[in-house]
């Protein structure tokens, strides 16, 4: 989602007010059947990306993997949280799922264009299962492609499965921040500052921002019950962004490409659960 105090703040200090200025009063604490929920929703978003993945090759268009995530959905019982989504000021989105491809960060939107051998695509979806939301993107590689682009993504995986690894009661959202860029910039990469992850549940985007930035002990710290997103967008040059005229694709500013991956969790009593895996 976009990340409100970055945009609000639109100033030098943008980085340190992310996380000071959020508090914890508006963050749903979820109880059991609520983990029950999400459990459904979220299996069922990771399955539709495994079962997507054997179509995601050369000569496919984006608009032929909406149309597959679409019916595979519904048939289902389940909706498509991006389709017509439109959040205050926002044009609805028009198709079910996002598909970024290359130098796109997110939100890309499918259209007739063709995927070609070198292509790196995120695969972005949100189902909603009984009122849950499961939200999950991956990345897929188009047949072989520059060892750059393969080692951005190997790259951004670990920085999300390393940020889930120290997720439990008590680690902060600056923690959390710290370790994606930590590894991003030593990686040669950097952070995309525009959108974060995000409280989610009953809603699809709600408190906490979870900015894939920070410091170490900055921020508000975690709390059992809580269930949000962890979503880092890394680019392999500079990490501005640029909107298209269509509100929603975001690119990089420079053209280098993008990678991004994103599971849904939710904070157990000594650590977390991965509601997507
Ligand atoms: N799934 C995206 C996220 O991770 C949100 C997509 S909103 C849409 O938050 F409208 F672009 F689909
Ligand atoms: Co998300
Ligand atoms: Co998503």
């Amino acid at each position: 989602m976009i990340n409100p105090q970055h945009h609000v703040h639109s100033d030098s200090c943008k980085h340190s007010h992310a996380e000071e200025e959020q508090d914890d009063s508006t963050i749903v604490i979820h109880n059991a059947s609520d983990f029950d929920g999400m459990r459904k929703a979220g299996r069922l978003a990771s399955q539709l990306l495994d079962y997507i993945t054997p179509f995601v090759k050369a000569g496919i268009t984006t608009d032929e993997i909406n149309t597959l995530c679409h019916a595979w959905t519904i048939e289902r019982g389940a909706v498509p949280a991006p389709l017509g989504y439109a959040p205050y000021g926002h044009i609805p989105f028009p198709k079910s799922v996002c598909t970024s491809v290359n130098h796109v960060v997110c939100h890309g939107i499918p259209s007739d264009k063709r995927l070609v051998t070198g292509d790196i695509i995120n695969i972005d979806v949100t189902l909603i299962v009984d009122g849950w939301h499961g939200d999950t993107s991956r990345m897929f590689s188009i047949g072989k492609v520059p060892l750059r682009a393969e080692k951005l993504i190997n790259v951004t995986y670990e920085c999300l499965m390393r940020a889930i690894d120290i997720v439990k009661p008590g680690t902060t959202l600056g923690d959390i921040g710290h370790v994606i860029q930590s590894h991003a910039e030593k990686s040669g990469f950097s952070v995309v500052r525009d959108f974060c992850g995000h409280g989610l549940g009953r809603s699809f985007h709600s408190a906490p921002s979870i900015v894939h930035y920070g410091k170490p002990g900055e921020g508000i710290a975690l709390k059992e019950g809580m269930f949000f997103t962890i979503e880092p967008m890394i680019n392999a040059g500079k990490y501005n962004i640029k909107m298209l005229d269509d509100g929603w694709t975001a690119v990089t500013r420079d053209r280098s490409l993008s990678a991004q991956f994103e599971h849904t969790l939710g904070v157990t009593a000594n650590g977390v659960e991965i509601f997507t895996a």
